[in-house]
């Protein structure tokens, strides 16, 4: 994909700058930030506004309160850990487009910060409402997009704000349209993809992506399961996605017609009733009460064997459930095995930044992004509205 241009041209000393960010980040329980890696990732853009004397207005969501105020998903406690980790203090302006929010953008100095209170407080986000948009964008004179992470929103401060000022990538946006693009503009081949995760339905768009397009994707986790039912394995008591039989039908079809190869689980990691302990079974051979948990031994060989061939790798999901620690070696193995294999490997979506770091794989990665939806929509070749309004530059 073509480079949008970056924040670094843009004129910013004492003017009142919009950053689009994505501190959609995970709380603990008394809601505080329990993870803080999307706000440290945009400090390469935050640090260089500061620098360069701009007047910063943070724009984010929180997760999904539908268009009104509800205080389990104010931005308080986001601000606070954002104000630590930029070492200066940084006001909420809780009103977001009200008169509040006018007179406290206008009052900024140069290198001063203000955030927004969460935008999905308000109807208009959402639904890239016209009058919402000129609003947000007249508390600015430009506009800087960092929020990887929702760029494939079409919503008011992702594409709404853009059409109305001077707009920019930030740093982290263009390292990631960067990074994923190796991925899409002729990777190096050989190119396997390894899948895993829960819901084939949602992930059939992104698995027929790669058809014709990698060599091999390699199909772990509760995905893999209808592809075995529909094989004819016995399965026990596993859950397995229903009415699906037709759609992985076609979709092996189709990946023999392009040529890419797709490996399943030969063994796996079973879970019986009753019992704490846990063992292997063939994946014919799942006793009638045994749920399998994880990829088998065998599979886990076979699996870090091909990856060993590869040039390129992309990875999305645990290859089994992998929040419990009985479950996660498959995943832990085939990733860690990874790390000794010279190539471009990224990880990306979902809770995968999050499952490497626990799991110590983060080393097997050259590029983990802060991506969820958004990464692997872009991984699909997706035309993602948020980097599509930006000029290119
Ligand atoms: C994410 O966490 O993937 C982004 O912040 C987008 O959030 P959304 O799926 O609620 O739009």
């Amino acid at each position: 994909m073509t480079a949008k241009r970056d924040v670094g041209s843009a004129p910013v000393r004492g003017r009142r700058v919009l950053v689009r960010v994505d501190f959609n980040v995970p709380q603990d329980a008394n809601g505080q930030v329990a993870d803080d890696r999307r706000i440290v990732e945009a400090m390469p853009t935050l640090n260089h506004l500061r620098a360069s004397g701009a007047r910063t207005i943070l724009l984010t969501h929180l997760g999904r309160p539908g268009g009104h105020p509800d205080p389990r998903f104010s931005l308080r406690p986001v601000v606070h850990r954002f104000s630590a980790i930029l070492g200066q203090p940084v006001p909420l302006a809780e009103d977001i487009i009200g008169y509040k929010a006018l007179e406290m953008s206008a009052r900024l100095e140069n290198g001063q910060f203000l955030m927004l209170e969460n935008l999905r407080f308000h109807p208009g986000e959402e639904a890239n409402d016209p009058g919402f948009a000129s609003q947000l964008a007249h508390l600015g004179e430009v506009f800087v997009e960092d929020a990887f992470g929702t760029v494939h929103r079409a919503h008011a401060s992702t594409v709404g704000v853009p059409r109305r000022l001077p707009s920019f990538a930030g740093f982290l946006v263009e390292r990631e349209v960067r990074e994923l693009s190796r991925l899409i503009d002729e990777p190096e081949r050989p190119y396997h993809v390894v899948l895993g995760g829960a819901k084939v339905a949602d992930k059939l768009p992104l698995l027929s992506s790669f058809l014709g397009r990698a060599d091999a994707v390699l199909i772990g986790g509760a995905l893999a399961f209808p592809f075995l039912a529909a094989q004819g394995n016995r399965l026990g008591a596993t859950k397995v996605e229903a009415g699906l039989e037709k759609a992985v039908d076609e979709f092996l079809s189709a990946a023999e017609g392009a040529g890419t190869e797709i490996l399943l689980p030969e063994d796996l990691v079973v879970e019986r009733s009753g019992s704490a302990g846990v063992e292997t079974a063939g994946i014919d051979h799942v006793p009638a009460d045994g749920i399998a948990q994880d990829i088998g031994p065998a599979t886990r060989a076979r699996f870090a064997g091909r990856l060993a061939e590869s040039h390129t790798v992309f990875w999305n999901g645990p290859l089994g459930r992998a929040e419990d620690t009985r479950f996660a070696e498959g995943t832990r193995e085939v990733l860690a095995r990874l790390g000794s294999v010279t190539g471009y490997h990224v990880a990306a979506g979902g809770d995968s930044a999050r499952i490497a770091q626990d799991l110590g794989v983060t080393g097997s990665f050259q590029f983990i992004s802060t991506g969820g939806g958004a990464a692997l929509e872009f991984v699909q070749g997706l035309e993602l509205p948020g980097l599509a309004v930006l000029p290119d530059a």
